[in-house]
């Protein structure tokens, strides 16, 4: 049995893909020290470690106790406004302690990283949809700290041992396993809008409605948190198999405007969500989705849900989980 060490797996997408490594007969250790996640989230199976992944000392003893085959690496902070109002925790936590955490794991010959970046290292891209070979530039502190590491990871699998996939990450949605999304503040659409039908929040703030687009709004790309578990189980056999390093997109290829996303919730919800609307967010990109092309071909990779999938999933955790983990 393949041992996998997840750092930030008492997160949104961290706790899913949990799930789906202990049904594919993984063992799985979480290593997180819950400053955004939630314990609740996990099943009793994993060994949970709380411990931050700059802890040093305590990462390397991990790192002798347990034989771990590879590591998924989703700790860190994720939220881009934040990250521009507060940039020093970014560099803090995202690039430095994740530095310091991959220097643990090349000091004790782990071969085999997963590693969570996003769409945000694109910054305002040239091309739609955008493609893995285009210029990275990005336009927040948030995209710069996971572009870092994903050169840092580069450097170290060109001259080390290790091999890495490095998966950019489009926008999460949907629920699975009784586990939603409940990140605090919350800072995504869906979740917001649902909250807004559940009458938690009065308003909906749609940020920018002037866009050359269809509608006048943002458009993005949505990708069910069971596809992209799904993408790091395909990663871990990749890897496994002695596959080289590879940076892939996941997200479903496919833009959804802001007022298309409410107007879907508002289907499914069968709620009308009040829509308050604002000035454009500096540093929004207007269009932004994905080309999945690189993935489906190398590793078979195919998203199985469509964005309504993962708005109907949402909403029958918020209906339950009115105020998220309490
Ligand atoms: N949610 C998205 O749409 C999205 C999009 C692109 C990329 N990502 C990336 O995916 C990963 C997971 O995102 P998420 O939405 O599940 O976030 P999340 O906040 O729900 O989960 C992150 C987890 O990491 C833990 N953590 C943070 N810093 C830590 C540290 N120093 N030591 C140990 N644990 C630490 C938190 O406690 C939390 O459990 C992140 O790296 C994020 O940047 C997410």
């Amino acid at each position: 049995m393949k041992t996998i060490l997840v750092t930030g797996g008492a997160g949104y997408i961290g706790s899913i893909t949990v799930r789906r490594l202990l049904e594919e007969g993984y063992k799985v250790i979480v290593l997180d020290n819950l400053s955004r996640g939630h314990i609740e989230s996990l099943p009793k199976e994993v060994t949970f470690i709380k411990m931050s992944i700059s802890d040093e000392q305590k990462v390397l003893a991990l790192l002798d106790q347990h034989a771990i085959d590879a590591v998924i690496h989703f700790a860190a902070y994720a939220y881009v406004g934040e990250s521009v109002t507060d940039p020093n925790i970014y560099y803090n936590n995202n690039l430095i302690k994740s530095l310091i955490f991959l220097e643990c794991l090349n000091k004790k010959n782990i071969k085999n990283i997963v590693f969570s970046s996003s769409c945000a290292t694109y910054g305002l891209p040239k091309e739609i949809p955008i493609h893995e070979g285009l210029e990275q530039h990005p336009v927040n502190p948030y995209g710069l700290t996971k572009l870092l590491f994903e050169q840092a990871l580069k450097f170290y699998s060109d001259n080390y041992s290790l091999h890495f996939v490095a998966f950019r990450y489009f926008n999460a949605a949907g629920a699975a396993y009784d586990i939603g999304e409940d990140h605090r503040p919350e800072t995504h659409i869906i979740p917001i809008a649902l909250k807004v039908a559940l009458g938690e929040i009065e308003h909906f703030e749609l940020f920018g409605t002037d866009y050359d687009t269809s509608d006048g709004t943002c458009i993005r790309d949505y990708v069910h948190v069971l596809d992209l578990a799904e993408a790091h189980i395909l990663a871990l056999k990749h890897l496994d198999k002695g596959g080289e390093s590879k940076f892939y997109n996941l997200g479903i290829g496919k833009g959804y405007s802001n007022r298309e996303v409410l107007k879907i919730c508002e289907e499914v919800t069968g709620k009308k969500i009040s829509i308050q609307e604002k000035e454009r967010r500096a540093g929004d990109p207007p269009v932004l989705y994905a080309s999945a092309e690189k993935i489906k071909k190398e590793l078979g990779w195919q998203p199985r849900y469509e964005l309504k999938d993962m708005i109907q999933s949402a909403w029958d955790w918020h209906k339950i989980n009115l105020k998220g983990y309490v």
